[in-house]
């Protein structure tokens, strides 16, 4: 597991800082096209201070944005440019994927971050399963660099609107349909939601962590185990999105997730689920967790699902690209990097050296919440964004998730198709 068991965010004592970026500062010359999906409000102020900094040590920066929460539309693009032979410089991309584009062979070696990453001591920095997911080449060598930690299994909601209505925060999927089915009958939209595969995942996944458990957790979506998928516990699981769904309102297919965040934030509805990239459109907009806003986790025993952005660095010809990608990776694990950027984005740093001292309740919650659950078994990859599977096998769950949460399919047929679409894909 994590080796933040021992390594904790706040009693780690690292040699950071005597290099953060120093290495590889002063990159003239340096040039590097940039995909990534971040085009929100919030996702923009964060990304703008990689850009800054890139710029400030003489790189010049080529923005590729292709819109979509999620990434599905960016997989897409990234797909078609390394196909082509033509990939960026840099691409923002998780998981199992990093690695499944190692082997073919488009990645390195030569591994030239591997570089910065040996002499700034990355492995030093990182938790092991953090660093682990950056490595290629039978995870030895760096190729991608991580930036932060996203959590999934997050409520907010909007606190006058619940306050309003005499409502705490729920700690249990009974409790928040209670509050819920009071919210509906006050006229107010209980759950803010954007009916897309991926948010239909990202909203499935906290549900089947919360439900099922961590070990239910681990055996469907790390180990795609069938008997777990086809399951009475599944059928439950399907059971509470069916009862979700009944608390969204008519304008919810289609909707991006950050419309679904500004009607929480405008008080039309109360609660959504999401990623803590959702903070971030809170706090672009000047509210404070606490004051406008509450968060807590969806209830679950103690889990934690976990999302790690990164951005992946391909084989590349050309020295001012090689130039741009050192001095990218270098800039993203810098120390001051990560703390402010992470301000920004919602999530926490990946480097366990940060002081948290300036970040809010929810972002110091959850630094401290993911030490607890990597101890106790909680601690799990984000499947709807990409942290475990294979691509085919996270579709095809996806794709089962969101015909039954736009149809009337029963729970015991969804489970059952899920099951034999996962066992297609294997
Ligand atoms: C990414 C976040 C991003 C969110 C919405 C997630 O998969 O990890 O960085 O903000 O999608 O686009």
């Amino acid at each position: 597991m994590l080796n933040q068991t021992v390594k904790t965010l706040a009693g780690f004592v690292v040699s950071a800082g005597l290099f953060s970026g120093a290495a590889f500062a002063g990159g003239h010359g340096a040039q590097a096209e940039v995909l990534h999906w971040w085009t929100s409000g919030g996702e923009a102020a964060a990304l703008k201070v990689l850009k800054d900094d890139f710029a400030k040590n003489g790189g010049e920066w080529k923005d590729m944005p292709v819109a979509g929460g999620g990434g599905d539309a960016a997989m897409q693009t990234l797909k078609a440019r390394v196909v082509a032979g033509d990939p960026p410089t840099a691409a923002q991309i998780k998981g199992p994927s990093i690695q499944a584009w190692d082997d073919e062979g488009v990645v390195g070696p030569p591994y030239h971050v591997d570089e910065v990453a040996k002499a700034e001591n990355w492995d030093s920095l990182l938790s092991s399963q953090v660093a682990n997911h950056m490595k290629c080449d039978g995870f030895t060598k760096y190729c991608a660099a991580p930036v932060n930690i996203h959590r999934i299994d997050w409520f907010w909601a909007n606190k006058k609107v619940l306050d309003a209505n005499g409502i705490s925060m729920p700690t249990s999927w009974d409790e928040f349909n209670a509050a819920a089915r009071k919210l509906q009958s006050a006229g107010i939209i209980p759950l803010a939601h954007g009916s897309q595969p991926w948010q239909d995942a990202t909203v499935f996944e906290a549900v089947a962590l919360g439900i099922g458990g961590n070990d239910f957790y681990k055996k469907v979506f790390v180990d795609a185990d069938m008997s777990a998928m086809n399951s009475p516990t599944m059928i439950k699981v399907f059971d509470q999105m069916r009862t979700l769904k009944g608390f969204t309102d008519e304008g919810s297919p289609g909707r991006d997730w950050n419309v679904a965040t500004g009607m929480v934030m405008e008080g039309k509805a109360a609660f959504q689920i999401m990623g803590d990239w959702a903070k971030g459109e809170f706090t672009n907009a000047g509210m404070k967790p606490g004051i406008d806003f509450y968060c807590l986790p969806t209830p679950s025993d103690h889990g934690y699902l976990y999302n790690v952005d990164s951005f992946i660095f391909y084989s590349m010809d050309g020295q001012s690209k090689i130039k741009g990608q050192k001095l990218l990776g270098s800039l993203m694990m810098g120390k001051n990097f990560q703390k402010v950027f992470n301000l920004y984005k919602g999530s926490i740093p990946a480097r366990l050296d940060v002081p948290m001292d300036e970040f809010d309740m929810c972002a110091k919650g959850s630094a401290s919440d993911l030490n607890y659950s990597a101890m106790t078994g909680g601690l799990q990859p984000s499947f709807a964004h990409g942290m475990t599977l294979s691509l085919a096998t996270k579709g095809a769950i996806q794709d089962v998730v969101t015909e039954h949460f736009n149809s009337n399919m029963s729970s015991k047929e969804a489970a059952k198709r899920m099951a034999d679409a996962v066992q297609d894909t294997l």
